[in-house]
């Protein structure tokens, strides 16, 4: 990594359309600040640009859905993001906006570049059109099956379920998210950027020369270059965003897609004049950080864009990580499934680090993880209130009691002195090799290993058993005890922030580089550190339980939400109902009607009769489940071959509101043949 002169490292641009929660955070931004405060604490020159992607139809659709303008939408957001960044001391040097006029101009001269090159192609094509909205529906205005993995939720322009990039002609089934119309096609005229004319040199690039990318990454370029790469649309029918800077192209914009990597250039010129040694010098070192539905855009599309402008370096690593769940179920702005920093820095005031430390540890590098309330509570509990926090408070307090908090001096060293001293430098190069590899877990847990090696050295030596009789042992022990704690002041730093300078606060010392660390000889003989204040508290049951009551009454509000009660049907007679012969009956056996999913074959006592009928309800219940149960059975029903079994009769289900089923009973057993009415 020493032969490059500068870093320069960019977060994927949230959209404005709502908050950041902890899925952004654990994907994209606390690995690229762990990365970048690395960097910073070595000296070495970095940049860190972000900003907001404030244009796309994530925005005008949320704008539609408050019934205010997009400009308020962004605004809003905007606000809010910049500031909880802050607040969780996620430092960019500069954090954008895409709406802004630099960006406007910045982004259109880079299309119109492009376009005076001739390197894009213009065609007429068919497109989605809602004919009750009378609007093309662009990207997220459509949706539909996604036919590379059949999920019913795919936009116009992704899938978010297998992170396939598409285009809308391709969704089977295609609705309009505006009115739930089907669209019809109509021509309309677009410029597109011929991405096969770069396949060629990205297959060198990446496949050849970035062998070392992550494998999650590597295996999504090379799927996509073997699928061989198809022109892609610039522009869109919409009015928000970057007009296409060309005549004859009112009421079209640039794609989302095409201006907000732009917005890392605007970014860097607003940051500085110097702005093009950061990207045009091949001595400059770009690391895109970003999650996995963002891969194509910053491993083919950006780059091919950069390449056809000719004078752009392209990023030397984009280490995108999958996503992170909440408890079980996908993060979901729309769904309101998330944890809001914004609200999390409300409930949790001064522990941005607690959130910080569970984010790292569960990063979802290689896999998807799931973030949960309890693990939150038992990390901080046992992690860093019992090893880091209880070394580092006995460490100082100590040191007051016996030595007027003045570090003591160190006498001859024991072999466990010596074994302890030697672990530091070596944790230290392995917390730089993983951090090297973007490996932010074991980068983690190698740093709670000096804390780990601190404790048990103390607990080991038990100064507080032997000072009486051995003051300057306890010397000793306090010297390289305190030693250490200076150490964790510095190589904490990238991931716990704020507690490094509460750390280096207490010990009464400024940012030693992370240079200098690795060893004990970070504070002098005499030096006064100032009184022992408690690095975190304990987390208690209530409070988890309340974050967790709160998810639960957005589950409730979204179930309630997620189904129209369905309307009452026409009216019938008594007759009608009395046709219906429905007796409580009792399940003798059961098992699975082969090569089904849903299908479950029982054996029934109806009263009457012993008899066969086939029911899907395999989703939900095993056959285990049912046997013995008492259900309700319409016995009069018309026999009916169901998979080659003949099915006499049904038996009644409640359907929940997430169409999920359920039994109905008798509230105590009656006698099987009762009638039901
Ligand atoms: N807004 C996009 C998202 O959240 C990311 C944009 S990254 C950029 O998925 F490179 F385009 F800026
Ligand atoms: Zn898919």
């Amino acid at each position: 990594m020493n032969a490059y002169k500068r870093y320069l490292i960019t977060s994927a641009l949230p959209y404005a359309n709502g908050p950041i929660h902890i899925g952004h955070l654990a994907g994209v931004y606390v690995p690229s600040n762990i990365y970048t405060r690395y960097l910073r604490l070595k000296g070495v020159d970095v940049i860190s640009i972000c900003g907001s992607d404030e244009h796309g139809v994530p925005i005008t659709i949320k704008a539609r859905q408050e019934g205010v303008s997009p400009q308020d939408i962004v605004d809003k957001y905007h606000a809010i993001i910049k500031k909880s960044f802050e607040d969780f001391g996620i430092t960019f040097d500069i954090y954008s906006r895409t709406s802004s006029k630099a960006h406007h101009e910045n982004s259109a001269e880079f299309f119109r570049n492009l376009y005076d090159k001739g390197l894009f192609i213009e065609k007429t094509t068919e497109q989605y059109y809602d004919p009750e909205a009378n609007q093309f529906l662009a990207d997220r205005y459509i949706t539909g099956t996604c036919p590379h993995c059949n999920n019913e939720k795919a936009y116009g322009d992704q899938c978010e379920k297998c992170g396939t990039s598409l285009n809308a002609t391709d969704l089977i089934n295609p609705k309009s998210t505006l009115s739930g119309a089907k669209p019809i096609r109509k021509s309309t005229k677009h410029w597109f950027l011929p991405l096969e004319r770069y396949q060629s040199f990205l297959e060198k690039w990446i496949l050849e020369e970035h062998k070392e990318w992550k494998t999650n990454v590597y295996g999504q370029c090379k799927s996509w270059l073997d699928q061989g790469l198809q022109p892609r649309a610039v522009s869109r029918d919409l009015n928000w965003g970057v007009p296409v800077p060309v005549e004859g192209a009112e009421g079209k914009v640039l794609y989302v897609w095409f201006d907000a990597p732009l917005g890392y250039i605007t970014a860097t010129k607003e940051l500085t004049p110097d702005w093009e040694k950061y990207w045009k010098d091949p001595e400059t070192r770009m690391i895109h950080f970003i999650g996995k539905d963002n891969i194509v855009f910053h491993c083919i599309v950006f780059p091919s864009m950069l390449k056809a402008e000719g004078s752009y370096i392209l990023p030397d690593n984009v280490p995108a990580n999958e996503f992170l769940n909440l408890e079980g179920n996908k993060i979901s702005t729309s769904n309101n499934w998330a944890v809001w920093l914004h609200e999390y820095l409300e409930d949790f005031p001064g522990k941005q680090d607690v959130l910080r430390y569970v984010l790292t540890a569960n990063m979802p590098e290689t896999k998807d993880n799931d973030f949960t309330w309890k693990d939150f509570q038992a990390r901080n509990n046992n992690e860093l209130v019992a090893i880091l926090g209880n070394f580092v408070n006995r460490a100082l307090v100590l040191t007051h009691k016996y030595f007027e908090g003045k570090l003591p001096e160190m006498g001859p060293l024991t072999d466990y002195d010596k074994s302890t001293i030697e672990e530091l430098p070596k944790l230290k190069a392995s917390i730089e090799k993983n951090l090297e590899s973007f490996r932010f877990r074991d980068a983690l847990r190698e740093m709670m290993n000096i804390a780990r090696l601190g404790n048990k050295y103390l607990a080991d030596s038990e100064p507080w058993k032997i000072y009486k009789t051995n003051p300057h042992r306890v010397a000793t022990i306090l010297n390289v005890s305190l030693q250490i704690c200076a150490n964790i002041a510095i190589l904490a730093e990238p991931f716990l922030p704020f507690t490094s300078e509460k750390l280096r606060r207490m010990l009464s010392t400024s940012a030693a580089g992370w240079t200098k660390s690795g060893n004990i000889n970070l504070l002098p003989v005499g030096h006064q550190i100032e009184k022992a204040e408690l690095l975190f508290e304990k987390i208690e049951d209530d409070v988890v339980e309340s974050q967790l009551a709160k998810l639960k009454s957005t589950k409730m509000e979204n179930q309630a939400k997620a189904k129209p009660i369905e309307p009452q049907k026409g009216t019938i007679t008594f007759d009608d109902f009395t046709k219906m012969d429905i007796r409580i009956s009792t399940v003798l056996a059961a098992e699975r009607v082969p090569k089904t999913k849903k299908l479950l074959k029982l054996e029934i006592d109806t009263g009457i009769d012993k008899r066969t009928i086939v029911s899907g309800i395999a989703e939900f219940f095993k056959p285990e489940d049912v046997v013995g149960r008492q259900v309700c059975v319409l016995v009069n029903l018309e026999p009916r071959k169901i998979r080659g079994v003949l099915s006499h009769g049904m038996i009644l289900m409640a359907k929940n509101s997430d169409d999920s089923l359920r039994f109905v009973e008798p509230n105590e057993a009656v006698d099987s043949g009762s009638s039901v009415n």
